[in-house]
């Protein structure tokens, strides 16, 4: 187990296609651990491969108020969306913004878990958001490209809502 480094951008691997996984392996277990790891290290709420660097299809994700539930996508591929929704995104690669996305609202997915079974899982508002991103990032897609929105500094937000007493926290994946 071990914390991995957090790809930003800039760096041309998050522009590349990941490829699929075929078996698990050791060293892909291990490479599933550190980015569990890694992505609560960063209080973020998904990371995907290729941001610590590896062109798999592997994402994990916790949208958990707990930081207890952490989900495991091997392969993912997204069946169904529905409706609408635009709010904040972050991105652990993008540290310091954040910018409005519009996302679908529900999204229905099938994958592997890391035991290899295929599974589905649907999500709505922020799983679907975090599930539509950390897609994106297989695919080389960051959310900078398909925001609505103007790139925002989180510091600046944070002072606003400080004098606001706005408690609104930016999630970053
Ligand atoms: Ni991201």
């Amino acid at each position: 187990m071990g914390l991995r480094t957090i790809r930003e951008l800039g760096d041309e691997i998050l522009r590349k296609k990941s490829k699929p996984v075929k078996e698990m392996t050791p060293r892909l277990s291990t490479l599933i651990d550190d980015m569990l790891e890694t992505m609560y290290s960063a209080e973020g709420v998904g990371l995907a491969a290729p941001q610590v660097g590896v062109l798999k299809r592997i994402v994990v994700m916790d949208v958990s108020e707990g930081r207890d539930q952490p989900i495991v996508m091997i392969n993912p591929e997204i069946l169904e969306t529905e409706g609408e929704q635009t709010g904040p995104e972050g991105c652990l690669s993008v540290p310091g913004k954040h910018a409005e996305v519009k996302r679908a609202q529900k999204v229905k997915v099938r994958a592997l878990g890391r035991d290899m079974n295929p599974y589905e899982l649907e999500g709505e508002d922020l799983l679907a958001r975090c599930i539509q991103h950390e897609t994106d990032h297989l695919e080389g897609v960051m959310y900078v490209d398909v925001r609505t929105g103007p790139l925002l500094d989180n510091a600046a937000e944070e002072e606003y809502e400080e004098e606001e007493d706005g408690t609104e926290e930016k999630a970053g994946s």
